[in-house]
Formats: structure tokens, sequence, C-alpha cells
């Protein structure tokens, strides 16, 4: 699997990664099937794993992606010390809805869970702030993560659902290596907000979410006449042509999509050797 380096720590992660929101929501499979989805993504070559603390059902059920992405390391058969698990902290699940928490007691709080429930051995390889609060100034929600990585909890820190305007404040407070924003076919305001430049310039690696548009949107990727007949002509599926276009965007770019089946990863990571040409790509911008 070709690899990329996490914004310029040197530490090198596979080029595509694995998002894990669909198999820790409601509609979530069987733990036994997820984990035989992190397995293979491990046996493809995947070495980048996103979750969140709010990846569960609710509340109660909080930390249910870092536990069952622990599980999966624990038991692989193969060396998993490459590998990078990303979580996140600053979004609750009452009821199952997402709001946002960006107090500072709350983020050291979570923070100290998910480093015990991804292990409590070593710091948590990447730790993102996973959207600003506006109860709170981005400094003061901020802290928690700068306070963790001096204490030794968190390796790397990064964002998501940032503006460049935020990300320049929050690397005002730590060191910032990441950034994680919505980016797909019908959302691609990271091309027109400055973010992807932003990222592009600095090295920070950008991490497009719901690269596909998301587990209920997926499908009307074949809706995209110039999508479907790329996908024909170079026999592979459309999911493979979304990356490939993705990723000629930027080199900063490294997509996470997620699986909740064994299929979908391993059609995906087929996406790394499927190039687009320039005139390709212009095409499906004309139509997205
Ligand atoms: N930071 C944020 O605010 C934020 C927000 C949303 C998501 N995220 C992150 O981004 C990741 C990706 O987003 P997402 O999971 O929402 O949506 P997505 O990656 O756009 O789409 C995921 C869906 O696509 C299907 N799929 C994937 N590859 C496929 C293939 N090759 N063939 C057929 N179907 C395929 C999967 O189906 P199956 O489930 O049937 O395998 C899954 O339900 C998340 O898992 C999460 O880690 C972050």
């Amino acid at each position: 699997m070709e690899t990329k380096q996490l914004g310029k720590t040197g530490v090198s992660i596979s080029a595509i990664g694995l998002g894990s929101m669909p198999m820790s929501l409601s509609t979530r499979p069987k733990e036994s099937q997820s984990i035989d989805v992190i397995h293979r993504a491990l046996d493809l070559g995947i070495t980048f794993i996103d979750t969140a603390d709010s990846y569960c059902k609710d509340e109660s059920d909080k930390h249910h992606g870092e536990q069952l992405i622990h599980k999966a390391l624990q038991s692989y058969k193969g060396n998993v010390s490459h590998v990078i698990v990303a979580t996140k902290g600053g979004l609750m699940r009452p009821n199952g809805n997402w709001t946002r928490n960006g107090n500072p007691q709350h983020l050291r709080e979570t923070i100290r869970t998910s480093f015990k429930v991804l292990g409590g051995n070593k710091p948590i390889d990447l730790w993102q702030y996973h959207a600003p609060d506006p109860n709170y100034n981005l400094k003061e929600s901020l802290i928690p993560a700068k306070e963790a990585v001096e204490a030794g909890m968190i390796r790397f820190v990064g964002v998501s659902n940032f503006s460049v305007e935020q990300i320049k404040q929050a690397r005002d407070v730590v060191d910032i290596v990441s950034v994680q924003n919505q980016y797909n076919p019908w959302y691609r305001e990271p091309e027109f907000d400055g973010v992807l430049e932003y990222c592009e310039h600095e090295s920070l690696t950008f991490l497009p979410w719901s690269p596909f548009g998301g587990s209920r949107r997926h499908h009307g990727l074949e809706d995209f006449p110039t999508i479907a007949k790329l996908a024909q002509e170079k026999g592979v599926s459309v999911y493979s042509i979304v990356l490939a276009w993705l990723r000629s965007k930027s080199p900063s770019i490294l997509p996470i999509p997620g699986a909740s089946k064994i299929s979908s990863i391993e059609d995906t990571v087929q996406a790394v050797n499927v190039k687009l040409s320039d005139d390709e790509v212009q095409r499906i911008d004309r139509e997205t």
C-alpha cells in the first residue's frame, strides 16, 4: 500500500485510511463482523483508522468505536505497532443526537477515557478536536489537548470541521498535524474556502470525511454520469473513481472511507492504483 507522511511528523501512514463510524452507530453490524472488517483492512495494508469518543449509539454507549478498534488490534495476528488510531473528542450523543461540547473539563475527562480505552499504555496516536463549540473560545477548548500532549497522553493533535482562521487560532495553542473536514462530490467547500490550499501550504494532512457522501447517500454516486462512465471504462467501482478524484486534488489528501462490510474495504483499497488524467478530473468537476 502506498504511504504518506502524517503532517510533518515523519510518521508514515497508508494513503487510504479506514473510517470506523458505520461500525459504531445504531445501524452497526455484529461486533464479529466489524472486527473482521478491521482485520481485513490491516491485511490489505491500511495503517490509519479513524474513530471518535462519540462513535456510539448514545451517551450510555460512549467510546464504543475506540473499544472496538482496541479489541480488533489486540486480536490481530500481525504486527500493529505502526498502526495509527485517530480519535476525537468534543461531541456528545444525548438520545442518539449530536451536540457539541467544548467545555475544557469535559474534554480533559474524555481524553483521559479515550487514552484508557485505547489501552492506556501509550499516548493516543492522534486526538482531534471534533468541532468548534461556539459556547467556548477555541483556546480554552484546545488547552486540554496541549496539557495531554505534555502529560504523554496524546502524541499528535488534529482538528475537525475548522475554517482556516480557526486552524490558525488552534496552532497558536498546540501543534496541529491534520484537519478533518467534509469533502465529497456533493460538498466541495474545501476547494473554495481555502482549507485545502492552507493544508497543502502548511504540510497538514487533510482527511476528507464522508468521501462518498455518507452511509445514506453513497448509492447516489452512480447518478453522476461521468463517475459512472469512468468506472465502467476503467473496470473499477464508482468508489474508486471518487477516491482517485479526491486524491488528485492535493498531495495533502488522505481519504478515510467508512466501511462495515469486508467487500467495501476490499474494493476501496483498489483506489490507490487508479489514476485520473487532468481532463477526467475536470469532467467530474463540471458535474459535481
Ligand atoms: N469529523 C467529522 O465530523 C466526521 C463526520 C462524518 C464522518 N467522519 C469520518 O469519516 C469517515 C467516512 O465517512 P462516512 O463513514 O460517514 O461515509 P462515507 O465514507 O462517505 O461512506 C461510507 C459508506 O459507504 C459504503 N462503502 C464504502 N466503500 C464502499 C465500496 N467500495 N463499495 C460499496 N459501498 C461502499 C459503506 O458501506 P458498508 O457500511 O455497507 O460497508 C459505508 O456505509 C467516517 O467513518 C468517520 O470516521 C467524520
